[in-house]
């Protein structure tokens, strides 16, 4: 039963499957660094709110899809960023730009650039991962999409091409990153929970 303030909420939602994994990967970790999550599928499950005021710290994940975040995470922190803008939050964006040398950093990937801008977030912790390319998991409209993309970026367009173009390096980095910010807060709870309660 999730009554205190120790758990981490990791809102995300995910069209093919690799957003999952890298939610995984990080959940993983973090429980291994003693750190419970509450991994919730923005596209299947509405997070109740009194819960989520009582977390530590927010992590928010989504893939890209034809330019945009995917809607239910978009309307997630459309609906809340007053909200967000006063936690301690982590916002990963993933998606096949950021295969490229030059637009794989929070500063240089324009999706997660726009996303931060628009919502006039700044989050504790921005992280930008590689998507994964599966041509079988399109509709033939898409391929052609994407082949189109691909051909234009100088990436695979063969449709049996099968890349995962994520730094699992960067992402249990990120796994340490996140939990050094927990920690810390956790310990500015308790001891000087005056100074917590006033720090976003
Ligand atoms: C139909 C489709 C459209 C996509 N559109 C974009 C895009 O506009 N820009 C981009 O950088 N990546 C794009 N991607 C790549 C996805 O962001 C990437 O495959 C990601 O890993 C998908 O995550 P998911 O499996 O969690 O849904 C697209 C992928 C698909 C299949």
């Amino acid at each position: 039963m999730l009554d205190s303030n120790a758990f981490l909420p990791m809102l995300y939602a995910s069209h093919d499957g690799h957003t999952i994994k890298i939610i995984d990967r990080l959940a993983m970790q973090l429980e291994a660094m003693g750190i419970d999550t509450l991994p919730i599928d923005l596209g299947r499950q509405t997070p109740d709110p009194e819960l989520l005021k009582k977390a530590r710290m927010v992590l928010v994940a989504a893939p890209i899809r034809f330019g945009y975040h995917l809607p239910p995470v978009e309307a997630f922190v459309r609906d809340n960023r007053s909200w967000l803008r006063g936690r301690l939050l982590t916002v990963i964006s993933v998606n096949l730009t950021a295969r490229k040398a030059g637009k794989n950093t929070p500063a240089t990937n324009p999706y997660l650039r726009k996303w931060l801008w628009r919502h006039k977030l700044s989050p504790a912790l921005a992280a930008v991962f590689g998507g994964r390319l599966d041509y079988s998991l399109c509709c033939w409209w898409e391929k052609r999409m994407i082949q189109l993309i691909m051909k234009i970026t100088g990436g695979p367009t063969n449709l049996d091409a099968v890349v995962d173009y994520t730094d699992w390096d960067k992402v249990d980095a990120l796994a340490f990153q996140i939990a050094g910010f927990y920690t810390r807060r956790q310990k500015m709870e308790s001891e000087a929970p005056w100074q917590a309660a006033n720090a976003s």
